[in-house]
């Protein structure tokens, strides 16, 4: 008995030492793989290519390939190096390097990828911090495309220094219900503002080399069942509400690529969908890159992704398989020249970024300047939105106070979800301590509780002088679903959560947690002076505590630099200049229907402030809503020409004043009116914004265009977009709130 136990525990014991070998050379290979020069071996070509050159080089490279060469194109990694992913993820937090397409015998370099929308993802060996930015909704929030276009330069820079120039950004899906979870990720509702963010944030990327690739096309604007999910809408919809951002980014940013999302679209999932990587986004909008597919669950089916016009799938080969193609050839389903097709645009593409001529250096040294740290303090303070302000903020300069800040979050480093978009500093400045180096330059005390008990909470605000509450959500709460599909389907099955919830994922309540909101009613119940700070990536019901602070300020997931720039922001050296990219509804119900737990779910055509304008719904805080610490006035709207061609340009002005004692900037914005639409149309649509600077009782007149093209309708008849003949009203002003906005009107004709 005693030798059979000693001989199950010896091979038990072998078996495990064996396991730990394997782990140990799966890490040792997971965090020391080679690292690729992203400039092309020069073998392969001497001397930069003119556009037509790159097509006609990939054509070569394609005519000398095998068939399974070319299907080696198609895919990012080999399914057998799918633990690096993991062991990355789990042990150091943070992805490794994902190489596709190097082919050594044609001296084919790969192309090396990298999320980022709010910073560098993957990081090189030695490398352990980038420079991190306020999320896609903050930066939304400022309403500054010129910002967000350096903001994109730099995460492209030290994309390039960690190696990288593939950068899976920006995500541009519309914020149809605030509930989403990845909504820190997007930029908003309006697909008129989306679709500016999504052209500067691709220009920013391809600045330096870096292949620019917005996701996720499209319709993917619900996350607890993204990998089940049907969306169903009217061609109206698609085309007018849900389409247009993903079109100007395409025609304007001209990125190299765009990831199809994982979800259906009209029943086919998307990186299946003909109508959408086809008929719609090369042949009616001439995209000439190449489409990637969302990671892991995003293909399903080979055969149907050639059909569909899908060219490479990730991160591994699942579908893109040799004998699933193969055969496909073999039974006529598909034909070689299909693949030629992929393999030429992507290499076409990709070629031209990994010869150009790019002069830079981009050395470790050019990670985490004081200039990129700098830009992330600028983007936090230009995002955050003044909500409520009754005689509080700024605060003034005086000493000898006491300063109490509280919260769950306060001192806790918080830059978002934890999913893909993640990015690490190890530099972050927490609000506490961004509140609290002002402070001690003030020569005031500034106390920290972020405990849990609001007893607490509330007898130290007693006499505090300025009581700071910092409230919201963390990667718990919101941001990438980390759930399996199986999970999806069971939950979808069932029409609400079944069983544990993943990690993140969408916000089913809108209102923040009950600590929170306990914490705020019993610290306001003993001081009148508090202020409100809240951290999250959307809209929140705010009715049950609202009325009882004294200031609300947004300071979104603020980057590294937060507490900084929420400290400037509070105390002045800041004037906020935020506006609100979405509305904030009184009522729950009043947003549209929606569920995180289904298989099916209809987008309608009215949604955020064209749903409450059509339906005449009071909000509680507009979209383009945001306070500042001086007032502005809107004088003397002016249109150039009252009477317009169809290819017309509407040149409006308007004189905008700063009435107030300190500098600001303010957003302009701009919409059209469609009263007398003989179509059902929304009462009006944003198609012109500037962000202005004014010094204290500066006056300025502001110049705004509207190409008259982008007042047309789709008419799903005739499949044409239609401007009407007819007069238009023209409304501009400091939020899309009717009272904030002055009239004039111009013709079409
Ligand atoms: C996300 C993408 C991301 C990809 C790679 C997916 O789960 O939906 O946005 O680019 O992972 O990290």
């Amino acid at each position: 008995m005693k030798k059979i136990a000693v001989k199950i525990l010896k091979g038990f014991g072998i078996v495990l030492l064996l396991l730990m070998i394997l782990a140990g050379g799966v890490y040792y290979k997971s965090v020391n793989y080679n690292m690729y020069d992203l400039q092309a071996n020069k073998k392969l070509l001497t001397e930069p290519l003119s556009e037509d050159g790159y097509a006609k080089l990939a054509e070569d490279l394609v005519a000398q390939m095998t068939l399974e060469e070319k299907i080696d194109q198609m895919y990012g990694e080999k399914m057998y190096k799918a633990p690096k992913l993991g062991i990355g993820f789990l042990l150091r937090n943070r992805f490794p390097h994902v190489y596709a397409g190097e082919n050594e015998r044609l001296h084919i370099p790969p192309w090396v990828l990298s999320d980022g929308p709010r910073g560098a993802r993957v990081l090189d060996k030695d490398v352990f911090s980038v420079t991190t930015f306020p999320v896609g909704m903050a930066r939304g929030a400022s309403w500054d495309i010129d910002l967000e276009e350096r903001i994109n330069e730099v995460i492209a820079i030290e994309m390039r220094a960690n190696k990288v120039n593939y950068a899976a950004t920006p995500c541009i899906n519309l914020l149809r219900h605030p509930g989403w979870g990845r909504a820190q990720e997007t930029y908003g509702e309006d697909p008129w503002h989306l679709g500016e963010f999504g052209v500067a944030a691709v220009k920013g990327i391809e600045k330096h080399n870096v292949m620019a690739c917005p996701k996720h096309f499209a319709l993917n604007s619900i996350e607890n069942s993204r990998f089940v999910i049907d969306v169903d809408l009217d061609e109206r919809t698609l085309r007018e509400v849900y389409l247009p951002h993903f079109k100007k980014t395409i025609q304007k940013g001209k990125p190299a690529s765009i990831m199809s999302a994982y979800n259906k679209v009209l029943g086919e999932y998307a990186a299946n969908n003909k109508y959408l990587l086809t008929d719609i986004l090369r042949e009616e909008w001439g995209f000439e890159g190449f489409v990637t597919s969302d990671w892991f669950f995003g293909t399903r089916d080979g055969l149907g992704s050639v059909k569909a016009g899908l060219d490479v799938e990730m991160p591994f080969q699942q579908v893109y398989k040799y004998d699933v193609l193969e055969k496909g050839i073999e039974d006529g389903e598909i034909t070689e020249s299909d693949i030629d097709k992929i393999v030429k645009r992507t290499l076409g593409t990709r070629l031209k970024y990994a010869f150009s001529g790019d002069e830079d250096s981009y050395g470790h040294d050019r990670i985490e300047t004081p200039q990129h740290v700098d830009l992330a303090r600028e983007a936090a303070e230009k995002s955050m939105v003044l909500i409520k302000n009754e005689n509080i903020l700024p605060y003034g300069s005086e000493t000898g106070q006491k300063v109490l800040v509280l919260g769950r979050l306060a001192n806790m480093e918080n830059t978002g979800d934890f999913g893909s978009s993640n990015s690490t500093s190890r530099n972050i400045v927490t609000p506490f301590e961004g509140i609290e180096t002002y402070n001690k330059a003030l020569g005031n005390q500034v106390e920290l509780y972020d405990g849990p008990d609001e007893a607490v909470a509330s007898n130290k605000a007693v006499d505090a002088d300025k009581v700071i509450v910092i409230v919201g959500y963390t990667q718990l709460d919101e941001g990438e679903y980390l759930a399996g599909e199986g999970d999806m389907k069971k939950s979808a099955e069932a029409g609400k959560l079944v069983g544990k919830k993943g990690v993140g994922g969408d916000r089913e309540d809108l209102r923040l947690l009950p600590e929170d909101e306990a914490l705020i009613k019993a610290v306001s119940e003993k001081n009148n002076n508090v202020v409100v700070v809240y951290v999250g990536g959307s809209a929140i019901n705010m009715n049950a505590w609202e009325d009882q602070v004294s200031g609300i300020l947004f300071a979104w997931y603020s980057g590294m630099q937060g507490g900084n720039a929420l400290a400037n922001v509070l105390y002045g050296d800041v004037n906020p200049s935020g506006k609100l990219p979405f509305s904030i509804a009184r009522n729950d119900d009043d947003y549209p229907f929606f569920n995180p737990y289904t298989f099916k779910i209809e987008y309608g055509y009215y949604h955020g402030y064209t749903l409450f304008d059509k339906k005449n719904i009071d909000v509680a805080y507009p979209f383009g809503y945001g306070l500042s610490y001086t007032t502005y006035s809107y004088d003397n709207l002016q249109v150039e020409e009252v009477s317009l061609s169809k290819e017309g340009v509407l040149k409006a002005s308007v004189d905008l004043g700063n009435q107030g004692e300190v500098a600001g900037e303010e957003i302009v914005q701009l919409y059209i009116g469609f009263k007398n639409s003989s179509v059902d149309r929304p009462v009006k649509l944003l198609r012109a914004f500037d962000k202005v600077l004014l010094m204290p009782g500066e006056l300025k007149t502001v110049a705004l265009e509207v190409v008259i093209e982008d007042l047309a309708w789709y008419d799903p008849e005739i499949k044409e977009w239609k401007i009407e003949e007819m007069e238009y009203e023209l409304f501009v002003g400091s939020s899309s709130n009717k009272e904030n906005l002055i009239e004039a009107s111009f013709i079409v004709k």
